[in-house]
């Protein structure tokens, strides 16, 4: 027997950062001014990450590149194996990830983690049985939001899965 399933994703998208709540507008901002850090020689693509815990800390980080491209490491990772060696105990709320491009005819659409970042953003979601919110800002203005990562990763690998 053979059956199809379809799995949907579910997405809010806000045309401008001011139409958030305070609290995103915040992390918004926060992952925006961070990613003037980020160290990215080879992509010029800016990656700043903004984690927020949950009594109201907020953690940042950017992507770091090297010269041996796979030993960089996204924003998103950075940022959330910070928070997690900080505070090994607080519970992860919302991500939020802004991006800026100094490449030629560049994506100024929200940019959304990739599928490395999901995977280890999704252990903390699990880990807390919380879902962690996703905020993606586009150099357009322009937010996307995922209210868990599971929704952003279908038939996700999991410590509940052996
Ligand atoms: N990058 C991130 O920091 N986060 C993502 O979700 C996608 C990609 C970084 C990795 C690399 O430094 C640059 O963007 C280009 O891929």
């Amino acid at each position: 027997m053979v059956n199809e399933i379809t799995i949907s994703a579910v997405f809010k998208t806000y045309s401008s950062i001011n139409d958030l709540s305070e609290v995103d507008k915040q992390l918004c901002n926060e992952a925006k001014a961070i990613l003037i850090n980020a160290y990215a020689p080879y992509s010029n693509f800016f990656v700043g990450a903004a984690v927020l815990l949950g009594d109201g800390t907020i953690v940042t980080g950017t992507n770091q590149e090297n010269a041996a491209y796979p030993s960089g490491l996204c924003a998103e990772r950075v940022a959330i194996f910070y928070a997690s060696s900080v505070h090994p105990n607080k519970k992860v709320v919302a991500v939020a990830v802004a991006t800026k491009s100094n490449r030629l005819n560049s994506n100024s659409k929200p940019v959304s983690p990739c599928g490395a970042c999901r995977q280890a953003l999704s252990e903390y979601e699990v880990k807390y049985s919380s879902p962690i919110k996703i905020l993606m800002l586009g150099e357009n203005g322009e937010v996307y939001e995922s209210y868990s990562v599971a929704n952003l990763l279908p038939l996700m690998f999991s410590s509940n899965s052996f």
